[in-house]
């Protein structure tokens, strides 16, 4: 009786079986091909930015179209921005945030928009948690005034997985080097737990790894959450 209802309505069984495997893997494939975009997060010397190309190498060695950019920077304008920036001048918070803003609306506008829409994968080292942690959290201008600034900026665009490298504040701070052992050691110790804060509050978008576990696992680790989330 089934197989006769089916028949006259979706066709036979065994047709109809093959139909729905083909929709899956239609849907499957569909999924695969859907441009990704991803973000990595962490404190300076967090490995945030091996992680990114290792990524990125995986991505690419997978046959996706991968454009792999980083913050600030990533466009002409961008680079000019991130030498501001990073010259070490003193400025107020909010010219500081409204530059990185900037640079990150380029960055949208030129890269980050056309690549998913002819829908290649985006890796990007750095994004807008780096302003809501720097300047939001850790500059005191606050995470929603700052998050404001930014949404305008990059046209609500965010990525589908931001991954937070967590690491011990001290080594991080030894590894890159920077100033003074106590001053650095508590500005880093401020900005892990500004990025904490913020995987507390966007919990579905931001996963927290162990970034002080080597970087082959840290690499597979990053795959299976992105995996996972497919
Ligand atoms: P960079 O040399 O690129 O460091 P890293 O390799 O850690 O990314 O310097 C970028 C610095 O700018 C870094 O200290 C974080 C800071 N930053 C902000 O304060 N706000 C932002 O929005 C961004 C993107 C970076």
């Amino acid at each position: 009786m089934l197989g006769a209802r089916s028949n006259h309505l979706t066709g036979s069984p065994a047709r109809a079986s093959e139909r729905s495997a083909r929709r899956r893997a239609a849907v499957t494939a569909a999924l695969c091909l859907a441009a990704v975009f991803v973000t990595f997060e962490g404190i300076d010397g967090s490995g945030k930015t091996t992680q990114a190309r290792l990524l990125a190498e995986h991505l690419a060695g997978e046959g996706h179209d991968v454009v792999a950019t980083r913050e600030p920077g990533g466009t002409a304008l961008g680079e000019r921005v991130r030498e501001l920036l990073l010259a070490g001048e003193e400025m107020s918070p909010w010219a500081e945030a409204a530059l990185f803003a900037a640079a990150r609306a380029e960055l949208v506008a030129r890269v980050i928009r056309p690549a998913l829409e002819r829908g290649a994968d985006v890796v990007c080292d750095r994004y807008i948690d780096s302003s809501l942690a720097y300047q939001g959290i850790a500059r005191g201008l606050g995470v929603d005034a700052v998050l404001d600034l930014n949404r305008e900026a990059i046209g609500g665009l965010l990525p589908d997985r931001t991954i937070l490298l967590l690491v011990e504040p001290a080594r991080a701070a030894m590894r890159t080097g920077a100033g003074d052992r106590i001053e650095r050691d508590g500005l880093w110790t401020a900005l892990d737990l500004a990025y904490r804060e913020l995987a507390e509050l966007f919990p579905e978008r931001i996963v927290a790894l162990d970034g002080d576990r080597p970087p082959d696992v840290v690499a597979s680790l990053v795959r299976q959450e992105l995996a996972a989330h497919a």
